[in-house]
């Protein structure tokens, strides 16, 4: 193929890329790097460097990459029907068979899929579902939203105020009025040095208790949380705290949104993070795995519960006025249905579950006793590394150091992508789901190379 000798060029002068110090970028300071190709767990650029994606993309690439079971679907469903909408009653038989796998696989209380086309939009949407559910019973007040310090919920307005990282806020207004934010369940920071994880999992209960008291209960609508908090750190929660944070939310009659993008379809090593914790949300985000990222797709997963009330909402008030063009677009619902066979018939759910732990373990012989490494944790298919100055005091390098950063830019140059979190010095890994145990060996082995260059 001829190369274009002005990609780089026309990249820096017309291309506004998100997430993106843009100046430095401007400047020539951020190298480019323009990805050509993708097979497996690997991912190629344009100067012909192959690189093992131990991230998946942005944790998305569950079936890795090069699936042509899931390309062929897209380009079949192109050519018979690339765009109906799905408004009043119109459908494709992928959008239909999608819905009805969505549910065969989601929690037993869970009754219907809205599809939008991302996360964000998704969890826009389920916050406008949350608040029609409470007009709709005639508790006008009943509309705050609680979410969690780190959680990471999309970037839109709503969503991005959901989401408790600073720069997501910052110089931005957010986070919106109706959003209140309660503690990250975060047991490596937690306050005290001393408390245990149940020690820890009480006192996030007791700051959320706290929290309502002083709000009042009837101003409050829904809990949205992360099984894993993915963005803020890639963060289990302690022993116990789902089954302790839902008594507390079902005693004051507050919605639970689960925001499975990252954990839902297989990334914990069970269908989903709800699943594996004993969560029992009213709604459930799904994104990212639902398609492995092969077309753009996102759904909220109704409950029962939630549903009767929409529902009856509309026998009153009319049809709900909720639509994006692309809802159930049937190039990412081809593509989820295709994606999620593939799961299926690979095993991905259970080789998640697998080599996760394989990986996690390794990670853990490999680094657990370097002087600069607080915190090893992981879960399925996640894991990350916290780096500290000093471990026993868990003193936090200065964030102008850029360890984190620094650790991953040395991981590349080996040839893997880790992730530098973007809040503290922390390593985050979530390959495709379809990692061998060789293939996790080598991340391990770079990542202790990476380390000992920038640590020693
Ligand atoms: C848990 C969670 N929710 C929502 C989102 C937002 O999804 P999107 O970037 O597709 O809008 C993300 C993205 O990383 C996420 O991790």
């Amino acid at each position: 193929m001829l190369r274009n000798d002005q990609l780089e060029e026309w990249d820096r002068e017309n291309f506004f890329h998100p997430s993106t110090h843009l100046a430095q970028f401007a400047r020539g300071e951020i190298p480019q790097r323009i990805i050509t190709g993708g097979s497996g767990v690997f991912i190629e650029d344009r100067d012909g460097n192959k690189l093992m994606d131990a991230f998946a993309g942005l944790y998305c690439v569950n079936v890795g990459y090069g699936r042509t079971e899931i390309a062929e679907a897209i380009a079949a469903q192109a050519k018979e029907l690339a765009y109906y909408h799905s408004y009043v009653g119109h459908g494709t038989e992928a959008s239909i068979t999608l819905a009805k796998m969505i549910l065969d696989r989601a929690p037993a209380n869970m009754s219907k899929v809205y599809f939008g086309l991302g996360g964000s939009d998704a969890n826009e949407t389920n916050i406008k579902l949350v608040w029609y559910y409470n007009n709709i019973l005639g508790r006008p007040e009943k509309k705050k939203i609680i979410s969690r310090w780190r959680g990471y919920h999309g970037s839109g307005l709503m969503t991005g105020s959901l989401t408790g990282l600073e720069l997501f806020h910052k110089k931005f207004d957010l986070p919106l009025s109706q959003v209140i934010h309660t503690e990250a369940p975060y047991y490596f920071r937690r306050p005290e040095a001393a408390m245990t994880e149940a020690d820890f999992t009480a006192h996030c209960v007791a700051e959320l208790e706290k929290l309502i008291e002083a709000e009042g209960a009837d101003t409050i609508a829904a809990f949205i949380g992360e099984p894993v908090l993915g963005t803020g750190g890639i963060v289990p929660p302690p022993a116990g705290y789902w089954e302790a944070i839902q008594k507390v939310l079902k005693k004051h009659d507050i919605l639970l949104i689960a925001d499975e993008v990252v954990t839902g379809f297989g990334r914990l090593g069970t269908m989903f993070g709800s699943d594996h914790y004993g969560i029992e949300a009213d709604i459930i985000t799904i994104a990212k795995g639902l398609t492995s990222a092969y077309a753009p797709l996102s759904g909220s997963i109704v409950s029962d519960k939630v549903w009767k009330v929409l529902e009856a909402g509309t026998d009153e008030f009319g049809a709900i006025g909720h639509g994006w063009t692309y809802s159930a677009h049937p190039i990412g619902a081809a593509a989820g249905v295709a994606n999620l066979r593939l799961i299926d018939s690979l095993g991905l759910v259970e080789n998640a579950g697998t080599v996760g732990a394989y990986l996690n373990r390794a990670m853990t012989d490999a680094l657990g006793d370097h002087a600069n490494v607080g915190d090893i944790r992981g879960e399925g298919m996640l894991c990350a590394v916290e780096f500290v100055e000093d471990r026993d005091a868990r003193r936090f390098f200065g964030a102008e150091r850029k360890v984190g950063p620094s650790v991953a830019a040395a991981l590349l140059k080996r040839g893997i992508i880790g992730r530098a979190m973007p809040q503290g010095d922390i390593l985050g890994f979530a390959p495709p789901l379809c990692l061998t145990e060789d293939e996790a060996d080598r991340i391990v082995a770079a990542t202790h190379e990476a380390v000992t260059e920038v640590l020693g």
